[in-house]
């Protein structure tokens, strides 16, 4: 049976993008028995990390797709059993928990402010973030992740900048609101009543020799982040960022022998006042 793209989608990335989503996690620095609510957590990989660097926390993924949800149960499924976490599909729109239960709100990659038929949970972000704060408790914290930024085709800058600067490329990292461009996040987190606010960058490393699913990973966050962009730019650019994406050519730049790249996710943080 095929996989659901989403899915297909989260474990390549996901793969790739764990050194940067286990850096963050660590320093949060949760205390023992902590309440934990991941939202839109996707197939479950960044609840099992924290399991993994928190043992006594207690974890609650919530999704709106029932395939995601189903994945990150079996995933998770030994964590389920000692009571660690559960899932469940719910919609972020409507986060029906009691006030004051959790002492960390997390959302990675959740948060894009657009349309939903692109795929984001509301146009803007402050509803939802009002719900946030209502079910942490005071002195507990709100983390809101984003993927930030990519240096992948090396030795091909302006390719890469013309490729990024396309709408396909930039797609929910712009606005025409400033305000809600996901650099704005502080402001959000701000705005909604937050102390102590917080922003941090954690970079992700992509050099060769790749393992398997290193290359999967960043083959698809090249293909995710590019492959619209070719009905934006010159067909002779294309050819070229083709010529260096095709695992059958020579000039396949994942498998050149010096091949780094890297990109980063950026974590907001704040805290929600005693
Ligand atoms: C880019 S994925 C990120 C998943 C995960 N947090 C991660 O970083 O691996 C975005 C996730 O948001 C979920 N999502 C989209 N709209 C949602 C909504 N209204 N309520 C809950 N989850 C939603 C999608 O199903 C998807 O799993």
């Amino acid at each position: 049976m095929n996989k659901h793209p989403l899915i297909e989608a989260l474990e390549s990335s996901g793969a790739v993008a764990e050194p940067a989503f286990k850096e963050a996690i660590n320093s949060l620095h949760l205390k023992n028995n902590a309440k934990v609510l991941d939202v839109a957590c996707g197939i479950g990989t960044q609840a099992k990390l924290f399991i993994e660097r928190y043992p006594q926390i207690h974890i609650t993924g919530i999704d709106i797709v029932d395939e995601c949800i189903q994945y990150a149960k079996k995933l998770n499924n030994s964590y389920i059993e000692k009571d660690s976490c559960i899932f469940e599909k719910k919609d972020m729109n409507n986060l029906k928990f009691a006030d004051n239960t959790f002492d960390l709100v997390w959302c990675c990659n959740g948060l894009w402010p657009g349309s939903p038929e692109n795929g984001c949970p509301a146009e803007e972000p402050y509803k939802i973030l009002e719900d946030m704060v209502r079910i942490t408790k005071p002195g507990g914290q709100i983390a809101i992740l984003f993927f930030s930024s990519q240096h992948l085709l090396q030795g091909y800058s302006k390719l890469e900048a013309e490729l990024t600067n396309t709408n396909a490329a930039l797609g929910p990292t712009d606005t025409k609101k400033s305000e809600l461009h996901f650099m704005k996040t502080p402001l959000w987190l701000k705005n909604s009543g937050l102390a102590n606010i917080k922003a941090k960058t954690f970079a992700v490393d992509i050099q060769a020799p790749m393992s398997e699913i290193q290359k999967a990973g960043a083959h698809f966050l090249m293909y995710h982040l590019y492959a619209q962009a070719e009905y934006e730019i010159p067909k002779n650019r294309w050819e070229v960022f083709k010529k260096i994406t095709d695992i059958n050519s020579k000039k396949y730049i994942l498998n050149q022998e010096e091949y780094s790249g890297f990109f980063t996710y950026t974590m907001y943080t704040g805290i929600k006042n005693k």
